[in-house]
């Protein structure tokens, strides 16, 4: 089987199983650098809300060992039976729920990826989440994060009361009990109604917190953002943590 042909024949976005958004088919600067880093790790790297496998798949044909981490089994399944053989060796799948059951050994991951998953998590989650992440990474290790921002044009009616809730002090601004409040009808359908919307300085708090320094955290355009949704670059925001070395 010819993995890059495969990867790039799909198209751009595919819906979860579980009604977790969508998986995306394509490379970001954030997942990029994940591939890259993933190509140079000594110890197995992790994908963790890694749905069909597409970032999984782009480390292990850089040659990665990685786990790859989902709490749907159809979507693992499907990995599985997506894998060339010649990967299969240094592919293992876990089923499980980040962070309550995210239990790797200390020191003994080389990298980790959350893309698109940390907005699925409540503030708490996230926090132990990172901290389960640090603990996990060999010292050097980073973890990469890309997640969805505020600043989307087909949601704008969110955006004034995200930077209210900004300027009031809340400790976790992008909370959203019930995401269907805002934007067009149907637009969030295939989505649960909480959803968690981050931006840089939030990240970068969290990933000091839990012990990394930053090497990156910023706003960003997807390569694949949708015109519905772009509004000024600012529509997704990435960031990457390494864990020091002593
Ligand atoms: C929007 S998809 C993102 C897929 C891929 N990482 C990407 O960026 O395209 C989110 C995936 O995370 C998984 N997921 C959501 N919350 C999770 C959790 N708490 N623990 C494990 N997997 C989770 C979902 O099952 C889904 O496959």
């Amino acid at each position: 089987m010819d993995l890059l042909a495969l990867l790039e024949d799909r198209s751009e976005v595919t819906p979860t199983l579980n009604k977790h958004g969508y998986a995306f088919n394509c490379v970001s600067e954030f997942t990029k650098a994940f591939h890259d880093f993933a190509g140079t790790a000594k110890k197995p790297v992790i994908d963790v809300g890694c749905a069909f496998g597409f970032n999984t798949l782009h480390a292990l044909n850089r040659g990665a060992k990685v786990h790859a981490f989902d709490m749907d089994q159809q979507h693992l399944s499907l990995l599985r039976n997506q894998s060339p053989r010649e990967f299969t060796k240094r592919l293992h799948l876990v089923k499980a729920h980040f962070p309550q059951e995210f239990n790797f050994p200390d020191n003994s991951i080389s990298g980790v990826l959350l893309a698109n998953l940390l907005n699925f998590l409540h503030g708490i989650e996230v926090r132990v989440g990172l901290s389960e992440v640090f603990r996990c990474l060999e010292p050097g290790g980073q973890v990469f994060i890309e997640s969805p921002s505020p600043y989307v044009k087909i949601r704008d009616d969110y955006i004034p009361v995200y930077e209210k809730a900004v300027a009031d002090g809340l400790e976790w601004p992008g909370e959203v009990k019930n995401i269907n409040d805002y934007g067009p009808e149907g637009l969030f359908v295939n989505f649960p109604n909480f959803i968690h919307i981050f931006d840089p300085n939030i990240l970068t708090r969290e990933l000091q917190l839990a012990g990394f320094t930053i090497e990156q955290s910023c706003y960003f355009r997807r390569p694949y953002t949708p015109e519905i949704a772009c509004l000024d670059g600012r529509e997704a925001v990435g960031a990457i943590g390494k864990k020091p070395i002593e």
